[in-house]
């Protein structure tokens, strides 16, 4: 959505905070020994008490129906996993928690990437590029630009990095719904695609694998997995295409986003 006037701006801050709140809280509960069904029972929780709702929760697309509160894939699942008492944690292993969240009718989506215990290096390397690469895509998120100068500067510091971007899932605008115009492909030219205006709240999410791009359908028919089982990682944060360039709006209280300039 575009955020017009001083109302919207204060309702949708609010709604990032919520998710980004319940993301910060989940992430703490990351250990080996963990179930993911236990964690996005944790998340619903969370959810529940901060007043709010999961929009992932029953969301549809066709006829399927997403049946968990929040989306957790656990290393070769790209996204979209869903919780299983049998899923179990273990040193080594990383998970994507992505939460999405509506409060007072708005919708605020993050997401990160954490290691269980000590992973190998090349598996923070994966990490660490991931959650740049993000931030390099968040510094274009400036009025005027076109959106492919957010997803070339993703592009670039994924594959300079001998890592691969996925084409099939894309970041997207915000508001009232959980995927609004535009979209925003982790790939592309920076004269691609539409241009960005003073206002909008953009979800900007790149999924990388460690391996080629390309995913498979796991059988729950939600589950992305990478087609060559690497691991793989995404980081999210919503943001706002301010007056004075972009504004983070799901830094967690008491966490300090990088500096953007
Ligand atoms: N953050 C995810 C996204 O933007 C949430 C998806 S909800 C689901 O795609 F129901 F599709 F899982
Ligand atoms: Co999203």
């Amino acid at each position: 959505m575009i955020v017009r006037n001083e109302e919207q701006n204060k309702a949708i801050r609010e709604a990032a905070q919520v998710a980004a709140t319940v993301l910060d809280r989940m992430v703490g509960l990351v250990a080996p020994g963990m179930n993911t069904y236990d964690l996005d029972q944790a998340g619903r929780r969370f959810i529940e008490e901060l007043g709010a709702e999961s929009a992932c929760y029953k969301y549809k697309v066709g006829s399927r129906i997403y049946p968990a509160f929040t989306c957790l894939s656990v290393n070769n699942e790209v996204v979209h996993g869903i919780g299983s008492l049998e899923r179990v944690l273990q040193e080594g292993d990383v998970i994507s928690v992505d939460v999405c969240t509506r409060y007072r009718g708005y919708i605020g989506d993050n997401c990160r990437t954490v290691p269980v215990g000590r992973v190998e290096p090349e598996v923070q390397r994966l990490l660490d590029v991931t959650e740049e690469a993000m931030y390099d895509g968040i510094r274009n998120a400036v009025a005027g630009n076109k959106v492919g100068k957010i997803s070339n500067a993703v592009q670039k510091k994924v594959e300079r990095a001998g890592f691969s971007v996925i084409r099939d899932f894309v970041g997207h605008g915000v508001g009232k719904s959980l995927h609004e115009e535009p979209q925003i492909p982790n790939f592309g030219r920076p004269g691609d695609y539409q241009r960005l205006k003073k206002g909008m709240v953009l979800c900007i999410e790149p999924m990388v694998n460690m391996g080629r791009h390309g995913i498979v359908m796991g059988e729950d028919g939600w589950t992305a997995l990478s087609s060559d089982g690497s691991v793989s990682a995404h980081f999210e944060h919503t943001v706002l295409v301010g007056e004075d360039g972009p504004e983070i709006i799901t830094v967690p209280e008491g966490k300090v986003a990088p500096a953007l300039g």
